[in-house]
């Protein structure tokens, strides 16, 4: 199969998150282009069986790079199989609070982009002290202490569980398909 994953990330997790998902189904043989969405111009998405969009939660929203592309390919992407990898910290617990925000600010990017993925995945992303700066660094401090969660100065802290992505990413391309071509539909 031949297949897109498009991702946008602000401190790198959803780079390691989308980088792994494209080994993992290389590894299996399909064609996979990996992109960061800052790099999409002129994509013609019609070459592809299916396409994973992955983006990560800041401060309640996913990245205006991704929202740009999935406005922009909303009509492509409809066509096609597709899976959001969506990124957050709120992922990683099970707060109800937090999980019916993952469920509103999913449904504010629907609504933004017009773009309704076939499959959504909500993946544990990670702190990553390594990347923030002083006030970010510090803003995060105060929520991994809201959350009982203790990090050490300056040294990253991964919740993803990358089993629970492997049973996402290959549970959803089981259900891709290899796209008729348009002259293989008109010659029979
Ligand atoms: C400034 C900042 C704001 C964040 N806001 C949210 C948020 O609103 N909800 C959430 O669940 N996670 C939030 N996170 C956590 C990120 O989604 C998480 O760290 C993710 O792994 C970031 O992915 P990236 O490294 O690809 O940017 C925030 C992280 C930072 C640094």
């Amino acid at each position: 199969m031949n297949l897109l994953i498009a991702y946008a990330t602000t401190d790198g997790q959803t780079r390691k998150i989308a980088r792994f998902a494209a080994d993992r189904l290389a590894g299996q043989g399909h064609a996979v282009e990996l992109l960061n969405v800052e790099d999409t111009e002129g994509l013609d998405l019609s070459r592809f069986d299916g396409a994973i969009l992955a983006g990560s939660l800041h401060a309640g929203g996913y990245q205006k790079s991704l929202a740009r592309f999935a406005t922009d390919q909303a009509a492509a992407l409809a066509r096609m199989p597709t899976l959001f990898l969506a990124v957050s910290l709120s992922a990683a617990g099970n707060d109800p609070e937090d999980w019916a925000g993952l469920h509103r600010c999913l449904a504010d990017f629907e609504a933004d982009t017009g773009w309704t993925p076939g499959r959504t995945e909500h993946v544990a992303g990670a702190f990553r002290f390594s990347e923030y700066d002083f006030f970010r660094a510090w803003a995060m401090r105060r929520i991994a202490d809201q959350k009982g969660e203790t990090v050490e100065p300056g040294t990253d802290k991964e919740y993803t569980d990358w089993a629970a992505l492997i049973l996402a990413v290959d549970g959803w391309v089981a259900g891709v398909t290899p796209r008729v071509k348009a002259a293989a539909v008109s010659a029979g």
